[in-house]
């Protein structure tokens, strides 16, 4: 395993949609190994692996709270199968846009169909931070930031304040 960069704003290659994952071998395994190595150590809940600079449909995942064992989660092509027509905002961030917060309303529980760190096709109901976290984490797939949910002002300032942030590194 090793540990990734993960790529912030404005950096063009966080808006390339990615390609799907032919199938889940030991390449992607290791991929997935690394993205879930550099999520723990950003510490982060979630990371696509076009955050890494890698343009391809997988996600990891780990929702566990403090205290509670590590369930680390990996998401390969997921798509939404469904979604509630009722809504919840929830105040979200992003490893790619660091130290910025804002709330962003999504479908409160979506039903999901992906592919496992095995290579199952599994379906599974997603609610609460599950399903704001994977429906985050699914826009970055296509190349959209919980920034572009926001006003161009508030994102625009986003932009500005996490390159002032990259400046001062
Ligand atoms: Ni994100």
């Amino acid at each position: 395993m090793a540990l990734r960069e993960i790529l912030v704003v404005p950096n063009p290659v966080l808006k390339q949609v990615s390609t799907r994952v032919e199938a889940v071998d030991d390449a992607i395994r290791a991929l997935m190994d690394d993205m879930l190595e550099t999520m723990y150590a950003a510490p982060g809940i979630g990371l696509a692996a076009v955050q890494i600079g890698v343009p391809k449909r997988v996600i990891v995942m780990d929702l566990a709270r403090e205290g509670e064992e590590a369930q680390p989660r990996y998401f390969v092509n997921p798509e939404i199968l469904w979604a509630s027509e009722e809504t919840a905002p929830y105040e979200e961030g992003c490893l790619s846009v660091p130290e910025i917060y804002d709330e962003v309303e999504r479908p409160a529980q979506v039903k999901l169909r992906y592919q496992t760190y095995q290579g199952e096709t599994v379906e599974e109901d997603a609610e609460g931070l599950f399903a704001v976290c994977i429906q985050h984490e699914m826009d970055h797939l296509e190349g959209v930031l919980f920034i572009d949910h926001l006003s161009r002002l508030k994102r625009e300032q986003a932009i500005k304040k996490v390159k002032k942030q990259v400046k001062a590194a």
